[in-house]
């Protein structure tokens, strides 16, 4: 007990160990294993046994209370490895322990238990129970875990009320918006309250600004209540923005991991570096409208202040901006960043995202009227965070939203 009290670096500690972790699809697993394990590939062993192989010898760890991002093209294995950690699939060979306990040789009770209490998934798209209202499918979880009805709708408001959806718990999920569907599926994996969230693509059926807005309600919970978060995306701006350490997939095979820094600094092979390279910016910047609201915003984690420096610049390429606004895990603005600010001290030894901020950190309220704002705007050299009462992020404007806004004014 007093080991656990002492212990405050929790990050360190592990959630999930994997140990050469195998799963081939087909009915002849084993003449497939003997083959890898006699060094062949995974597509000789498809050619000579019709047998796929989905993930091969992957070992890695997650650490409690991190968000680890697995990402890679389709067919990487990206899916098959989620699914093996809880056993929707089994494994061919080799070991998943969570909690110090191997998945593999858990009685199915147990195991069941464990995904309905401590374990939850979310899917990309998440079938909610079209006939019951919102609150009773964010209590779903509860009910086949055997929760009493009252109580289980009260832990399922609470939930709701976090994702932002308490005004909606008696209506239907068709009135419902998709990505207002998304955060039920989310709420209903939150209100078993687990300690290990596995989000397949999660968010990817979105549209970019509503995926932003799911990334941010739960980098919220996070904050609130650190889980272990396993997420597969296939978006590198997705794993840059909230992965603490992103695992890279290729063929099946795990082929680096590490914080975002550490694989855009030192990239394992060609193909982690063409997966960053090959990234296309077209898809951000196709509707103006949309790229004006999104500005860059880049989370400060306290209990990682280096961590973030590659990310922060490869997301303002990515965007094409020379600036970006860093929140703190409340979404409290801290201040600004600009590509020379970071470079400036990305070689200091002891660096912080907070040094690179620049001097005067300027904010203006979401209730400040347009012709106040004018004058600001104009002055400021960077489009002008504005916040909400809590100090709270809320979006930006630039001068050309801005200037827009006025000659409509002007006309009307
Ligand atoms: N049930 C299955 N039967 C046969 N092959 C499968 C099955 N599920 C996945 N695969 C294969 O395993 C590989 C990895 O798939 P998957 O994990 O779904 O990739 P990702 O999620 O990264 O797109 C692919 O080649 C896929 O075709
Ligand atoms: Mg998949």
């Amino acid at each position: 007990m007093d080991d656990q009290i002492l212990n405050t670096s929790a990050a360190a500690e592990a959630k999930v160990v994997v140990k050469n972790l195998h799963k081939v699809f087909g009915n002849k697993p084993d003449v497939a294993m003997q083959m890898l394990y006699d060094g062949k590939g995974k597509d000789e062993v498809l050619r000579q046994t019709g047998q796929v192989v989905g993930v091969l010898d992957a070992s890695f760890e997650i650490n409690k209370g991190e968000i680890f991002v697995l990402m890679g093209l389709s067919g990487s294995g990206k899916s098959a490895l989620i699914r093996l950690l809880n056993r929707l699939i089994e494994p061919t060979a080799g070991s998943v322990i969570v909690d110090g306990e191997d998945v593999a040789k858990m009685s199915t009770e147990k195991l069941l238990n464990l995904r309905r209490k401590d374990m939850s998934m979310v899917f990309q798209s998440f079938a909610l129970l079209p006939h019951r209202t919102v609150v009773e499918n964010a209590a779903f979880g509860l009910e086949i875990a055997g929760v009493a009805v009252k109580e289980r709708e009260r832990r399922a408001m609470e939930v709701l009320e976090q994702v932002g959806l308490h005004t909606f718990a008696k209506h239907m999920p068709s009135q419902l918006s998709g990505g207002m569907q998304q955060r039920v599926g989310l709420a209903r994996a939150l209100t078993v309250n687990p300690s290990l969230m596995l989000m397949d693509e999660a968010f990817s059926a979105l549209d970019p600004l509503r995926r932003t807005e799911m990334q941010d309600v739960l980098m919220k919970l996070q904050q609130e209540q650190k889980r272990t978060i396993v997420f597969v995306s296939h978006d590198l701006d997705e794993a840059l923005r909230i992965g603490n350490r992103i695992c890279i997939m290729e063929g099946g095979r795990v082929v680096q991991v590490g914080t975002s820094d550490d694989i855009l600094q030192r990239p394992a092979d060609e193909y982690v570096k063409a997966f960053f390279n090959g990234v296309d910016t077209n898809k951000y910047l196709t509707a103006k409208d949309v790229a004006q609201k999104e500005q860059v915003t880049i989370f400060d984690r306290p209990d990682d202040p280096a961590n973030g420096f590659s990310a922060a610049l490869e997301r303002m390429r990515i965007y094409d901006r020379v600036y970006a606004f860093v929140l703190d895990e409340q979404h409290k603005v801290l201040g600004i960043v600009s590509a020379e600010s970071l470079m400036a001290c990305i070689d200091k030894p002891r660096k912080k995202l907070r040094d690179a901020l620049l001097p005067d950190k300027v904010t203006i309220s979401g209730n400040t009227p347009l012709n106040e704002v004018l004058k600001k705007v104009v002055e400021y050299p960077f489009p002008l965070p504005v916040v909400d009462d809590n100090g709270e992020y809320i979006g930006a404007i630039t001068k050309t939203v801005l200037l827009r806004k006025l000659c409509k004014e002007i006309k009307a």
